[in-house]
């Protein structure tokens, strides 16, 4: 254990925690079933595999898969889907000789049958009761397909865009990723497992995937247990707190131990001091992983390694059903280890209502009633456009956006324009999906009297610019240019890391041409990660970043255009201005020699070659009207640590829209026995207002709030001075306050 567990204890007690309260009826049923079971039954229920939709309905393995389910050797599947499936499947799993109902678990990451925006997109809404809302449908949508349980949320804090799967969480931040995580959790959930619109959640992956070095997906993770426990493990801990019901464990290593065989991760942490009583599923093959990794010899070490540091089931290495069986009679793997393991999955499929009823997620009508649900549409919408995010609206005073529907020509160009599935995005796995409206037949619908004309310039990826003159005729005869470019959806995801992070193929090329008509440039602009496109930014009209927003990406796009939403998102993760920048957060640390002026950056922590901001700031996205901030007052300038203060503020709608804006809470603990960030967001409230309308809005500041890890891992405040700062952005800090932390008497 690399970790004393005194010093982990004191972590724990310190961390609001939460009694995860077992159910004593729903006990003694597991501890009865247990004693019938047989050590090779006990392991069937750690193996989970894949079905068909991985390997194929032919396939020769399939055939065995479902053998093997009749003896009782399988206890969870995934990449089963729909009525029809699952129940033929659960009832093999029912001809088992204790009867043991299947668990069916899927990605159902954004939405099922209805697509949402991807995470990522999402998290820009900072809209804690949207991103609910739309994990609750999913979840509806899922359950009413046979779905027990599904593998969301990643909660990965992810600095790097160039790792693909920064599109699959909430972004950098710990804080706003914690709030994510619960919100996530609760809408997957919903008020209790095993209501049958709801489906069992997954933390993942436990923990630190988001930091694989340089980006690149399942690379090897080195950090500081400052960093791990300050940035990585929160939303983790947040999603547990919100009762998250299995977590799942990861692929990479961390500080040279695979997250999979990590008993400082899964138990000391996990199931020891945050006292996690769900089970952990491990990544797909990882168990199996930990051999080329160089740290089991084979796979039979692997499955001992895995189970013994605290990983429940194998997904897809079969490790367990081919060597634990063994394992446990010769004594490397304890029975009260294996029997740990699977009474945690047990206990969940009891939860579930599974024995009382192997069916009653597989109900034809439900699902017949549930996918056509026309308010999961609606949904959709609502939080598309609460995801678009405004990085630029006008140059020198004139604003482009909104749009006028009054006679113009508006001509919508390029590749991304008409494309239908690249505003889903990856990880869609249901196959008769929603139908996706694009962003030309968004603008088409919305237009009013303008008049619409079309080119897409290029194939999706822009691989060659023979479409080029037809788009600069069509263009020049528009009085305004709607330009849609960007990533295709499978340039985002899992093992789509890229160095390179500008818009693929001649897509900068064609923006110059179109540039060159004179015309007003609208960029909206498709991804699931932060692009680096600095000529876009410096002389696009305007950019709106629509992420991979989904079913009704079309429609929410055309709405912020045309001024039916008024654009408010955020964005939960720093752009930067070139891949040389990164890894790049707001929460950085001063150094010892900050640069204070631009112009002066020698033997400073600087670049030669660039500025040290970024292109876009964390917290940065703009509306059509105006916020003022003014007023600030804090109730006191000193606080004893049983105290708390309140830090209260006049926001007014300057402007002559109404509008939404996201006020963000920092602060700095000036000095402190470890370093602390610049500045670290500790709060946000979304506050919607007239035009005119002024409100006074205030955060409470307690102790809780002035907390980090000390160098002993130790969770508190230090007395002494710290810096709040409320803002649009991390970088657009509009008033500042200060209060003093007293030492404990
Ligand atoms: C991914 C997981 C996912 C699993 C099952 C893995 O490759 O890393 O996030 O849940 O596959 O599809």
């Amino acid at each position: 254990m690399t970790m004393k567990k005194t010093t982990l204890a004191l972590a724990a007690a310190l961390l609001p925690l939460l009694a995860h309260a077992q159910d004593a009826q729903i006990e003694s049923k597991v501890a009865a079933l247990m004693k019938q079971m047989t050590v090779a039954e006990k392991v069937g229920q750690l193996h989970q595999i894949s079905g068909r939709l991985v390997t194929g309905p032919t396939s020769s393995d399939y055939a065995a898969t479902l053998a093997d389910i009749r003896l009782g050797k399988v206890g969870s599947m995934l990449n089963v889907k729909g009525v029809a499936d699952t129940r033929a499947i659960q009832a093999l799993a029912l001809q088992s000789r204790l009867h043991i109902p299947l668990l069916f678990g899927q990605d159902v990451i954004h939405g099922y049958h209805t697509v949402f925006p991807v995470p990522l997109g999402e998290s820009a809404s900072w809209d804690m009761e949207a991103i609910e809302q739309s994990a609750h449908i999913a979840a509806r949508e899922a359950a009413a397909a046979g779905i027990h349980w599904t593998f969301a949320p990643m909660v990965d804090v992810a600095r790097d865009p160039r790792w693909g799967r920064v599109m699959e969480g909430a972004g950098e931040d710990a804080f706003l990723g914690s709030a994510i995580a619960r919100a996530r959790v609760h809408g997957f959930q919903g008020k209790q497992l095993g209501a049958t619109d709801s489906v069992m959640a997954t933390a993942k992956h436990f923990a630190a995937y988001g930091a694989a070095v340089a980006g690149r997906d399942y690379n090897a993770v080195d950090m500081s247990n400052q960093q791990l426990f300050e940035v990585y493990l929160p939303p983790f801990k947040a999603a547990l707190d919100a009762g998250a019901a299995t977590f799942m464990n990861s692929f990479n290593t961390l500080n040279g131990i695979p997250a999979t065989g990590n008993a400082f991760l899964q138990h000391d942490i996990l199931k020891d001091s945050w006292n996690f009583k769900g089970f952990v599923v491990s990544d797909w093959g990882s168990v199996r992983e930990m051999v080329p990794h160089g740290y089991a010899s084979d796979l039979a070490d692997a499955s001992v390694k895995a189970i013994n540091a605290g990983s429940d089931m194998d997904m897809e290495s079969y490790a367990h059903i081919k060597h634990l069986e063994d394992a446990v009679k010769s004594g490397k793997v304890n029975m009260k280890t294996l029997d740990d393991a699977v009474q945690r999955i047990l206990y969940k499929k009891f939860e579930l209502g599974l024995f009382d009823d192997p069916y009653r997620y597989s109900v034809a009508a439900r699902e017949k009633a549930v996918l056509a649900d026309p308010s999961h549409r609606a949904a959709a919408l609502d939080v598309a456009q609460k995801s678009l995010v405004l990085l630029k609206n006008g140059v020198a005073g004139a604003k482009p956006l909104p749009l006028s529907r009054a006679a113009q020509k508006i001509a919508v160009i390029g590749p991304l324009a008409d494309a239908r599935r690249d505003l889903e995005g990856g990880w869609v796995v249901e196959g008769d999906r929603a139908p996706v409206v694009s962003i030309l037949e968004g603008i088409r619908s919305h237009a009013g009297k303008a008049e619409v004309s079309y080119a897409p310039a290029c194939d999706t990826r822009c691989s060659g610019t023979e479409g080029f003159a037809e788009a600069v005729a069509t263009a020049s005869k528009a009085d305004v240019v709607v330009l849609a470019v960007g990533e295709t959806w499978d340039l985002s995801g899992e093992a789509k890391s890229r160095t390179d992070i500008t818009l693929p193929g001649h897509q900068e090329q064609l923006f110059a041409a179109l540039k060159a008509t004179g015309k007003p440039i609208v960029v909206v602009m498709l991804a699931g990660r932060p692009l680096v496109f600095n000529t876009i930014a410096e002389q696009a009209d305007a950019i709106v970043y629509a992420w991979f927003p989904g079913s009704e990406g079309g429609n929410a796009v055309a709405n912020v255009l045309f001024g039916d939403y008024n654009p408010s998102a955020k964005l939960p993760i720093t752009f930067p201005r070139s891949v040389g920048q990164i890894p790049l957060s707001y929460a950085q640390y001063n150094t010892g020699r900050p640069v204070t002026d631009e112009k002066n950056v020698v033997y400073k922590s600087a670049y030669i070659d660039s500025v040290n901001t970024p292109r876009y700031a964390f917290g940065h996205g703009l509306s059509y009207t105006d916020f003022k901030y003014s007023g600030l007052t804090v109730s006191s300038k000193e606080m004893s640590p049983s105290q708390q203060v309140t830090l209260s503020f006049d926001l007014a709608n300057t402007g002559k829209a109404e509008g939404t804006e996201i006020v963000q809470l920092y602060l700095r603990d000036m000095v402190a026995s470890v370093v602390r960030p610049v500045k670290e967001l500790k709060g946000f409230q979304k506050i919607h207002l007239q035009a005119g309308e002024q409100r006074r809005v205030s955060f409470t500041i307690d102790r809780e709030l002035l907390s980090f890890f000390n160098s002993q891992l130790v969770w508190g405040a230090e007395a002494g001075d710290f810096k709040l700062m409320v803002g649009s952005a991390s970088d657009d800090i509009r008033l500042e306050g200060a209060v003093k932390l007293l030492p404990s008497k």
